[in-house]
């Protein structure tokens, strides 16, 4: 049993926040926070990649020889190869240059158009990194409520993805989303009192 926190948003739609390993998720899809070249890297993007296999590296290198290079903030979907999730949603996240060359944009169209690709291939549940927050440079109490807040907008609208889980990969950042989660719903207050975070076990 692990701590987890559940941010409720209404009509069966909740998101997840947890601290544990993507690799080991069982939603239907997974998001990797790539890098253009979808040729692997280090994080949790040669995490996916090792527990994956060859097949997903198979898989980006046509999706980049039919269309090139992924530009950041898009997403595309391949197997999931060896992993427990069927899917591996790719999205290439902003390298932070101190906030002032659209990265919350970048990042936040990360979250939208993976959200997009997992509705269209009709998914109910995607489990997120922290994208962009280890390599690329962007700190996590800013890049959180881009995740949580472009999370808790776009779910409601998808018309498959009930779920989505934050895997964080440590307390820290952990404690960044949930900090973010709960200022979003004193932010939201009246307007969205469907709203309702509680801690729960899982
Ligand atoms: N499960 C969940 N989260 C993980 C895992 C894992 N197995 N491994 C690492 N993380 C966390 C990191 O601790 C960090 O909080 O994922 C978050 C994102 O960090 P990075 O993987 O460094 O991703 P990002 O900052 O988006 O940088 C992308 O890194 O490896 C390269 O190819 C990748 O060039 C791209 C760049």
């Amino acid at each position: 049993m692990r701590d987890a926190v559940r941010l409720s948003l209404g009509e069966g739609s909740t998101i997840l926040f947890m601290v544990g390993d993507i690799t080991k998720q069982d939603t239907d899809a997974i998001v990797n926070a790539a890098n253009s070249s979808l040729m692997g890297g280090g994080g949790v993007d040669g995490a996916i990649h090792r527990a994956g296999g060859a097949a997903i590296l198979d898989a980006c290198k046509q999706i980049v020889a039919e269309r090139g290079p992924l530009p950041a903030g898009q997403a595309v979907s391949t197997t999931g190869g060896k992993l427990p999730a069927g899917f591996v949603i790719h999205t290439v996240g902003p390298v932070w240059h101190g906030g002032s060359q659209q990265e919350p944009q970048a990042l936040a169209s990360c979250y939208r158009e993976s959200l997009r690709v997992a509705d269209q291939l009709q998914l109910v549940s995607v489990a997120f990194p922290s994208i962009s927050t280890g390599v690329y440079g962007y700190p996590v109490t800013k890049a959180a409520p881009v995740a949580v807040g472009t999370c808790a907008e776009n779910l409601p609208q998808c018309r498959r993805v009930r779920e989505v889980r934050f895997i964080l990969f440590d307390e820290q950042t952990f404690d960044a989303y949930v900090g973010a989660a709960e200022k979003l719903l004193h932010e939201t207050g009246q307007a969205k009192s469907r709203y309702s975070i509680e801690k729960i076990q899982i």
